[in-house]
């Protein structure tokens, strides 16, 4: 095994260096402060690996991204998202009597304790979507108990599981519903994962919902898209709070939150938000980008900029394509569109964002697509997290998985008062 060597006050610190698949190399410093005294500081974990794992592999600067190996391109043309969620999961694609048998489950699991509804009656109508989903998410565990430290091994796990990926799209189109005021579309066992929920977010009693293959289609690849990325803030934000071992829908609740702020999945919203400001308030496209680049102002090109990507996000050039193809068969016109096209070229020709490697990352285009298929703009985050949660539910069996299962507890370097006498205020 290779060693990398610190050297530090005359000692020297022989630290192993581990390799993974895809030829990345990683500098074991576990045993670091044990040895040394020492700890590494690395804010935001710009270059801190915090587990190894074998379900994403990104290479951002090659625009490469991959679940279990097998490139997102592929999956979005010829994957659905359930057999995509089995891949992540568990690790293999599917075989008939397991995708089967995956797919029954999920329709058996699809509706929601009746007592549940009840929460809805609770929520003010403007309540917004991601407040209601990671509410009712953790609420599943008050109605659903089960906790793996108790029967991991007995199928608690898979049931969990089927339930969450399952009921997380019954929640999202109930609480869509609810702030419409029109009553709740009870799932349907006849019809596919994408189907159901277009079904149950769009049908009503007076106006049945017709389900275009297409749109369908397109709603399977956004999720597909959005699946897993190994070990971003709300993925890290699931591993590290399911660490504790707490239950998974607890863990999950903890991702959802974390996934919505403008940072992280909110910005889907904050994109199309900016776009619409570009259009109604007469923003030029260069006053946007004199803004994001101003330092003084807080403003940044949503949909821009990556922590891995330093090139163009690969599910943004798929979804592109997909904007495309839906404008021409729905032979819609969407300024938003002209607008966002603008914005990136104008973007991708500024020297502030050339010398900063900011490209469209996935939240750019997802906002217009799921716009076309008629999602309002507050329930784009929540999207993101349907798409997101089979990733999750991987991460965290990842973690469990793993022996020993370590609680995740980063360290510090103190840097406040040294030891002080307690001295009230008005006395000194
Ligand atoms: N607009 C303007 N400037 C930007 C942007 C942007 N969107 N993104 C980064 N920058 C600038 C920063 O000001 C900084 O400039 P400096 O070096 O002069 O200080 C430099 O680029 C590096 O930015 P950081 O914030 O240090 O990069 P980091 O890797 O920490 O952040 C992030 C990545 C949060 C995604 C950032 O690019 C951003 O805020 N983008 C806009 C929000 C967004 O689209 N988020 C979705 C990301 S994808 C996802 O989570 C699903």
């Amino acid at each position: 095994m290779e060693r990398a060597i610190l050297e530090y006050k005359g000692a020297r610190y022989e630290l192993p260096v581990i390799d993974g698949t895809e030829q990345e190399r990683a500098i074991d410093i576990s045993n670091l402060r044990k040895d040394s005294g020492l700890i590494t500081l690395d804010v935001g974990y710009q270059n801190t690996g915090s587990c190894t794992s074998a379900i994403t592999f990104i290479d951002g600067d090659r625009g490469i991204l991959r679940y279990r190996g097998i490139p997102i391109e592929v999956l979005a043309e010829r994957s659905t998202f359930t057999e995509t969620a089995f891949l992540l999961i568990y690790g293999h694609l599917p075989v008939e009597a397991e995708r089967r048998a995956f797919s029954e489950r999920l329709t058996e699991n699809s509706m929601i304790h009746e007592d549940m509804l009840r929460f809805f009656d609770g929520f003010p109508p403007t309540a917004h979507p991601m407040a209601i989903l990671s509410t009712m998410v953790n609420a599943l565990s008050v109605y659903y108990p089960g906790y793996f430290t108790e029967d991991f091994e007995s199928g608690t796990f898979d049931l969990m599981a089927v339930r969450l990926i399952s009921k997380i799209r019954t929640i999202a189109a109930y609480s869509f519903k609810h702030s419409i005021g029109e009553p709740f579309v009870y799932p349907r066992h006849d019809l596919r994962y994408c189907a159901n929920f277009l079904s149950m977010m769009f049908h009503s009693p007076v106006k049945p919902y017709e389900i275009d293959p297409d749109i369908e289609k397109a709603l399977n690849a956004l999720l597909i898209l959005h699946a897993d990325h190994e070990q971003n803030c709300s993925t890290s934000t699931v591993r590290l709070v399911g660490s504790s071992m707490v239950n998974l829908y607890a863990s999950i609740c903890a991702g959802i939150c974390a996934l919505w702020g403008p940072l992280h999945g909110g910005a889907n919203q904050h994109v199309i938000e900016m776009l619409e400001g570009i259009q109604q308030q007469g923003l030029s496209v260069r006053d946007c980008v004199a803004r994001a680049k101003d330092k003084d102002n807080r403003f940044r090109l949503f949909g821009f900029g990556h922590r891995i990507y330093k090139n163009y996000d690969p599910r943004a050039i798929i979804l592109k394509g997909m904007c495309d193809t839906l404008l021409k068969k729905f032979n819609i016109s969407e300024p938003l569109i002209d607008i966002a096209m603008e914005l990136e070229s104008a973007a991708l020709a500024d020297d502030f964002f050339i010398e900063r490697k900011l490209y469209p990352n996935v939240d750019f285009y997802s906002g217009i697509l799921y716009r076309m298929i008629g999602i309002p703009t507050n329930m784009f985050t929540v999207m993101f997290a349907i798409g997101r949660l089979p990733g999750w539910i991987a991460q965290w069996k990842e973690m469990h998985d793993s022996v020993p299962l370590k609680i995740g507890r980063p360290r510090q370097l103190y840097t406040g008062p040294p030891l002080s006498d307690y001295v009230p205020m008005d006395q000194r």
